[in-house]
């Protein structure tokens, strides 16, 4: 296929080069999914593949007495019911392996208890799709229910664990002269990728291969090893694309296993494809938090004391933290600070990682907590937190490897025109409409974890790139290639990327938006190491230009062998070197130091920063509310890619919008069924409830990240939105909301009128 990649810089101008770091480059994986050539899990068909279709529990808690699937055997296309019967052995991961990391600690049908509505009870697999799911609804269950603690509200007694602690912020809270102390909550929110799970089972003998939906294909291959009780090597995971995963894609669910043994017992490939029902309850949620935020502070606004106890949800087996506190030991200068956190378990599936776990529903609370502290002193919410900014990490005492915040605060605060801000509740009016101006901070891990890359040079002109990490949709694919085009100079359209099979050298996860910061040394140091080989074998190749001359002594150009002293044009390329040597092709690999080793990096704070300013509109006379307009200032580290990064923060702050306004999943508190449960009652933001969007990049490299000083972008974007918003809120309607979403009804207790 033809395939254009015009990458420009900032004015629209073609760049090749170095110039391509940072370019405007679009997605080299661009042309295969708007075609439809993409093959994401599910589009994988194989000879006499069979489909699975998974029963589920139709009651919150209790025990199967028996199940009945007789009836289910019998017909059209039917060829087997799984459950716990006859499922045979699946093993739970090691726990603590950090190389297997599961979703559920629970194995497939385990045991018979039911511990959630929608739980899988069984699984039927037919020749169709439609005879499978036909055949999973005459599986008869037969339940011996048990009482089921559905309850919303976490006020549960239970021990607290101790998470950051410095000083001493309960005395110090005593005797601080101004204080706040207000508990605020975020619901419970499910990810909603575009692509469904999927997993798609074939064996070769005791091989099996899993086409699967998954944010960490080397992970995953772990993992089903140990759940199925196989060697490594005998498993393999290809994931070629992502439509997204937000982190429930993260580990393996359940269905794999069920997929995979079913298509060993039939030995046939075996196709399970979750709904979108099923989405919200077998695949993880972002649990429901409850925060409590104390502040204590001087008149003038500097704080004395910070507590932030939190509280989640988690189901009954599975110990999920949601880390509400990683954001605040560091955002802050406060001496006497404790960050506390609680499990509450319900009869509800496993919570997992959501878009910026942790941070973001923790920098609501806190930065919520720090607007109304600006309220209460009446110091402008933006200099309450120039005042306060820290210039040290006080959780860790160590130095922050590179960051800018106040920068980002002072450039969004300008292109924000935030000076014409008027405290004053209600008193900022535009066309009829009144305006609320709201402000939080943001900020996320940074990391380089340990990975490897190979490069080869081939002998049909083309360099190629393999690493054992997936492109979730970020655009991986594409600044693989541009580091690939910076190092060798070899055109971007004789650039292929290889991802997406644990086969592959081992790679990161797609998760913490670290795979950009992660990655990149490794493919730059593979490129050195793969030159460093050519202009070996060229020397040492008869008949070649540079035979015999001192390797010291040449260089490699836009994909040429030279003398250094000679331009390139002189040199021979690197593919006809290799049809000489007769080779096919020369590779070699290259790693990254992980930040943990890194002497750059194992000493300092590393972090993204952000700044969100947020303007609502709102219309007292008919109660509408509409997010209008967001500046954005990141502090990312240096910026590879400038479209797929502002893409990356773009649609994060769509999410914030969500966040704020309108996502939350609701459970029927009889059954534990979510009752919004599909895409028209779960409500996300759409295209119309976007607001113009106003994205910047500091694009200060962080030493502390390696050669190119990337520490990776995406949920940063989302962090600060929602609390900037409940901000803005609070600024247009004087309607203090701290449970998310905003809800109409809430601001319906407005004491303004009219606009
Ligand atoms: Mo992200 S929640 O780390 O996939």
């Amino acid at each position: 296929m033809a395939r254009t990649f015009d990458a420009v810089d900032e004015m629209g101008k073609a760049v090749t080069g170095a110039a391509i770091i940072g370019a405007r480059v679009p997605r080299i994986d661009g042309p295969l999914k708007t075609t439809g050539a993409a093959q994401y899990a599910a589009d994988y068909h194989f000879e006499r593949m069979a489909h699975a279709v998974a029963v589920q529990a139709t009651i919150p808690s209790g025990r199967i007495r028996s199940i009945d699937a007789a009836a289910a055997e019998k017909m059209p296309g039917v060829v087997l019911v799984l459950h716990h019967g006859n499922i045979g052995p699946l093993y739970r991961t090691v726990p603590g392996d950090g190389d297997a990391t599961n979703s559920e600690v629970r194995a497939a049908f385990e045991d018979e208890i039911v511990r959630n509505w929608g739980q899988y009870v069984a699984v039927v697999v037919a020749e169709t799709f439609e005879q499978a799911t036909a055949a999973a609804a005459a599986v008869k269950v037969d339940y011996e229910p048990s009482a089921a603690d559905l309850r919303t509200v976490l006020a549960d007694d239970g021990k607290t664990k101790s998470v950051s602690k410095r000083g001493d912020p309960d005395a110090a809270l005593l005797k601080a002269p101004v204080k706040l102390d207000a508990t605020y909550i975020t619901p419970i929110e499910t990810h909603n990728p575009i692509e469904l799970h999927a997993s798609v089972a074939v064996w070769d003998g005791d091989r099996v291969t899993l086409y699967e939906t998954s944010q960490g294909v080397v992970n995953h291959r772990v993992v089903m090893a140990q759940v199925l009780g196989l060697p490594v090597e005998n498993v393999r995971v290809v994931t070629r694309f992502l439509g997204s995963g937000f982190g429930g894609k993260l580990f393996p669910w359940p269905h794999t296993a069920m997929a995979a043994v079913a298509a060993r017992k039939l030995g046939r490939p075996v196709k399970l494809s979750l709904s979108r029902k099923m989405m919200f309850t077998n695949v993880g949620y972002r649990p429901r938090t409850e925060q409590r935020i104390q502040l204590g502070a001087t008149p003038e606004g500097k704080l004395l004391a910070l507590r932030h106890d939190y509280r989640n949800v988690t189901s009954q087996l599975d110990d999920y933290d949601e880390g509400c506190g990683e954001a605040t030991p560091y955002l802050y200068s406060v001496a006497n600070l404790e960050i506390t956190s609680l499990l509450v378990r319900r009869h509800l599936g496993a919570p997992m990682y959501m878009r910026g776990p942790g941070a973001v529903p923790g920098l609501f609370a806190l930065e919520a907590g720090m607007n109304e502290l600006a309220d209460q002193l009446k110091i402008d919410p933006l200099q309450l937190r120039l005042l306060n900014d820290a210039e040290k990490d006080e959780g860790t005492g160590m130095p922050f490897s590179s960051r800018h915040l106040k920068e980002c605060y002072e450039v969004g605060a300008k292109k924000f025109g935030w000076e014409k801000r008027t405290a004053e509740v209600g008193s900022m009016r535009r066309d009829g409409k009144i305006l609320g101006w709201g402000v939080a901070g943001a900020s996320w891990v940074a990391m380089s974890l340990p990975c490897t890359a190979s490069v080869e040079l081939c002998a049909n002109g083309r360099v190629c790139v393999r690493c054992g990490t997936q492109d979730i949709g970020t655009g991986t694919y594409t600044v693989f290639a541009q580091v690939l085009h910076e190092k060798t100079g070899i055109p971007m359209d004789r650039i292929d990327v290889i991802l997406g099979d644990s086969a592959l050298p081992t790679g990161p996860m797609s998760g913490g938006s670290m795979v950009t910061g992660s990655v990149l040394n490794a493919i730059s140091n593979a490129c050195t190491n793969v030159m460093a080989k050519m202009l070996a074998l060229a020397a040492g190749t008869p008949g070649s230009p540079v035979e015999g001359a001192d390797v010291k002594t040449l260089a490699f150009t836009q994909g040429k062998i030279h003398k250094q002293d000679a331009s390139f044009q002189t040199g021979a390329s690197f593919h006809d070197v290799l049809a000489m040597a007769k080779l096919s092709g020369l590779s070699a690999e290259g790693k990254t130091v992980p930040s943990w080793e890194d002497p750059k990096a194992k000493g300092v704070s590393l972090h993204s920063y952000g700044a969100q300013f947020v303007e609502v509109e709102w219309e007292p006379e008919i109660a509408r509310l509409r997010v209008s307009r967001v500046v954005t200032v990141i502090d990312g580290g240096r910026i590879i890619n400038k479209r797929a990064a502002t893409n990356q923060i773009m649609g994060a702050v769509v999410m914030g919008v969500g966040m704020g306004l309108l996502e939350e999943t609701v459970y029927d508190r009889r059954t534990g069924q979510p009752i919004t449960g599909n895409m028209a009652d779960y409500l996300m933001a759409t295209c119309a409830d976007s607001p113009s969007i106003d994205v910047t990049f500091l694009d200060y490299p962080d030493p502390g990240m390696g050669e190119y000083g990337a520490r990776g972008i995406g949920e940063i974007g989302l962090a600060g939105v929602a609390p900037a918003i409940t901000a803005a809120v609070y600024h247009a309607t004087g309607v203090r909301v701290r449970e998310l979403p905003v809800r109409i009804e809430e601001l319906l207790k407005s004491d303004i009128r009219e606009a």
